[in-house]
């Protein structure tokens, strides 16, 4: 829900913490009387609607999209948002928000919105810039690089893995035919040879003597 926005900002700093309680869709089931007086709206206006009811346009969607990738998820999500007031304006502030849990499911989410000071409103400011040009992207709620977000250097992905891998059999594989294993380490390729042609017994006890057993 797209409303009109000035882009002039309105001073919550002296209201203290925000709350907001949604269902599992993210209407708004209960708000406290400081998120009332913040938005501009009344209790009964706010109340039934989608928390997208305060969202300013200037903060990226993708953003969004990670907030409930992580919260549907069942971890806590922390970010600093610029929500839209009834009039247009807008109030930057953290927004924590939590699943709420009872007997082990998810029954719908919290929000704990505190003001923030002038420097991070900057770097917030900063921060959705490149998020919207799509140089950093959000994941968790913390900010990542595109190159990051391929799994390449923060995560093992399978795929990777199984890049790696091919990538080592085919440098041994060049190695051993280059001749460079037995160049290293002399007499390797014979005595390789002579354990896989050795009889099974043999093959057994020596395997036996040089691996310790595991109590
Ligand atoms: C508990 C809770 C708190 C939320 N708080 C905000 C908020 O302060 N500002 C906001 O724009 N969206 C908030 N959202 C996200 C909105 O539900 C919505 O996803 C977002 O405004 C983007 O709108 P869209 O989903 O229609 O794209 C909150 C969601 C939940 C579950």
């Amino acid at each position: 829900m797209d409303r009109a926005v000035t882009q002039t900002e309105v001073d919550i700093s002296e209201l203290g913490t925000l709350v907001s309680k949604t269902d599992l869709t993210g209407t708004i089931v209960e708000v406290n009387d400081a998120f009332v007086e913040a938005s501009g709206d009344s209790r009964e206006e706010l109340l039934g609607q989608p928390h997208s009811i305060i969202r300013h346009p200037d903060v990226s969607k993708a953003v969004f999209k990670d907030l409930w990738q992580t919260i549907r998820a069942g971890k806590p999500w922390v970010q600093v948002v610029k929500n839209r007031t009834k009039e247009g304006q807008h109030y930057w502030v953290e927004a924590n928000v939590i699943p709420r849990v009872q007997d082990g499911k998810i029954i719908g989410f919290l929000s704990v919105i505190k003001p923030i000071d002038e420097a991070r409103k900057r770097q917030a400011e900063q921060f959705y810039k490149e998020v919207l040009q799509g140089r950093i992207i959000v994941r968790n709620g913390f900010k990542i690089t595109p190159l990051q977000h391929m799994y390449l250097f923060n995560e093992i992905h399978p795929f990777n893995l199984m890049l790696t891998m091919i990538a080592l059999l085919g440098v041994g594989a060049t190695l051993i035919q280059a001749g460079m294993v037995e160049f290293l380490f002399p007499g390797s390729q014979r005595s390789v040879r002579c354990f896989l042609f050795m009889p099974g017994q043999a093959k057994n006890m020596l395997i036996s003597v040089l691996v310790k057993p595991k109590r």
